[in-house]
């Protein structure tokens, strides 16, 4: 008679289900025996768990193909699930049917140490390392409450366009592509300016896709297509925008925090410095910034833009993220509004993480009158007319309006104490890596 198969279920259910026979599908992590005993690790992406096949309590065939089973090879297994604290994720299953799926050949990742091209260059085996996937969980974590955070403030998520006629942060990281033969197109390097549009529409809104800049610079902070969650408000100036990104940055802390404090005890990420992230977070002019990067041996010329170093001495000398506002107009984008207290600055803000990440959030209020972003578009050389729509949304009931841009990477990078932005995307796209 066929014995009828004990129903299905993933790694993460087994705390309810102690005692009863169940069948889990997954991946061969790794096996050892010890005289009539096998052990073999299992995982199914939702956890790890250890099965022990004892001789004759299991079929002959079954405990046969064992041998044959190589690392990633795919397997279904039976058992009985038993509570065991010594157990790597404190549950083991007694085995009683093993079937092999499909035999993995060699497997490329042995757990040796690999070097970084190595990893890069198997970047979709790589995922399956239990590092790897920790940092995949977390980001999920992140997206989620980012979404949850503006849907919950009632923003209107705003799906912003990837081709686009022309430039929003800068011509020199434009990638270009041709659009029919008949003009270019340009990836977009940002949402905002139809972000802005929408706002002048529902009000209060987001956006949160893929960007891309064409960055010629191989740093730990530099990816060449990135993900940004940007917001814009209608009616609302820089002070709101400060406390906004202030309580957007304390919710996906917390809800990491939250949820996921599994992943960063795997990832070895002391906690300690995310839960000192709360309210309220510095903020410093950049006039201020340069006396303090002065005092600190770091001496800037008024004007000149914060550099890495910059941003990593600032960074570090605060507990929190620190916000800092009010940059040379020549430092920043065209779009912004310039003090009107000190018009050689911009009514901005960036905000720098801790721990020597640097700038996780660009932001501004926006030039809402039509002669003075004119004159912008000028001083920036950029050509008025694909922008002749932009312009409208200072001819046809313009108000001031402020939002910014938070980079998911980095964002990743810092809550996960990974060192370079590559690990905190599932592919990255860097200056020399297009594939895998
Ligand atoms: O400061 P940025 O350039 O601001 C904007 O794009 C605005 N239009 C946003 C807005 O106001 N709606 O970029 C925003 C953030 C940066 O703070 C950084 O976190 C991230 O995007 N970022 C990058 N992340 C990875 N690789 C890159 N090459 C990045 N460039 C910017
Ligand atoms: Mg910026």
């Amino acid at each position: 008679m066929v014995k009828q198969m004990p129903p299905y279920t993933y790694i993460e259910n087994l705390p309810s289900q102690v005692g009863q026979e169940v069948t889990l599908r997954g991946w061969l992590y790794n096996k050892r025996s010890s005289g009539k005993v096998r052990f073999l690790i299992l995982r199914d992406g939702t956890g790890l768990v250890q099965g022990v096949m004892v001789k004759n309590k299991i079929p002959e065939e079954d405990f046969a193909a064992f041998d044959r089973l190589t690392q990633e090879s795919s397997l279904s297994v039976s058992g009985v699930v038993r509570a065991e604290p010594r157990a790597p994720g404190g549950y083991e299953l007694d085995l009683t049917a093993v079937q092999p799926l499909h035999l993995a050949q060699e497997y490329p990742i042995a757990p040796k140490e690999h070097g970084i091209d190595f990893l890069l260059n198997h970047r979709h085996l790589w995922l399956r390392s239990p590092r790897q996937q920790a940092i995949l969980r977390v980001r999920d974590a992140i997206s989620r409450a980012c979404r949850e955070f503006f849907s919950g403030r009632r923003f209107i998520l705003v799906d912003t366009p990837i081709f686009t006629p022309t430039v929003c942060e800068g011509t020199t990281t434009l990638f270009a592509t041709d659009y029919f033969g008949e003009r270019q197109a340009y990836l977009t390097q940002s949402g905002q300016l139809y972000l802005e549009a929408a706002a002048m529409a529902l009000g209060k809104v987001y956006c949160f896709g893929p960007t891309f800049r064409a960055e010629k610079s191989k740093t730990r902070r530099h990816l060449t297509e990135f993900w940004m969650l940007e917001t814009e408000i209608a009616f609302a100036e820089l002070p709101d925008i400060l406390e906004l990104a202030e309580a957007l940055i304390c919710h996906l802390v917390g809800q990491v925090l939250a949820h996921r404090r599994t992943e960063l005890t795997l990832l070895e990420r002391p906690l300690a410095p995310l839960e000192a992230i709360q309210p309220p977070f510095p903020r410093l002019t950049y006039s201020e910034a340069l006396e303090r990067l002065a005092a600190g041996g770091h001496e800037l010329a008024w004007g000149d833009d914060l550099g890495a170093p910059e941003e990593t001495f600032l960074s570090q000398a605060f507990d929190r993220p620190v916000m800092i506002t009010h940059y040379p107009k020549e430092c920043k984008a065209f779009y912004m509004k310039p003090d009107p207290a000190d018009p050689r600055t911009v009514l901005c803000v960036d905000v720098l993480a801790p721990e020597g990440v640097g700038e996780i959030i660009g932001g501004s209020q926006r030039e809402d009158n039509l002669s003075a972003l004119q004159d912008r578009l000028r001083e920036h050389n950029l050509p008025p007319e694909p922008l002749e729509w932009y312009l409208d949304l200072r001819r046809y009931g313009s108000v001031p309006h402020s939002g910014f841009g938070l980079g998911l990477e980095r964002l990743v990078a810092w809550i996960c104490g990974l060192h370079h932005v590559r690990e905190a995307i599932p592919f990255p796209r860097l200056m020399d890596r297009l594939t895998p």
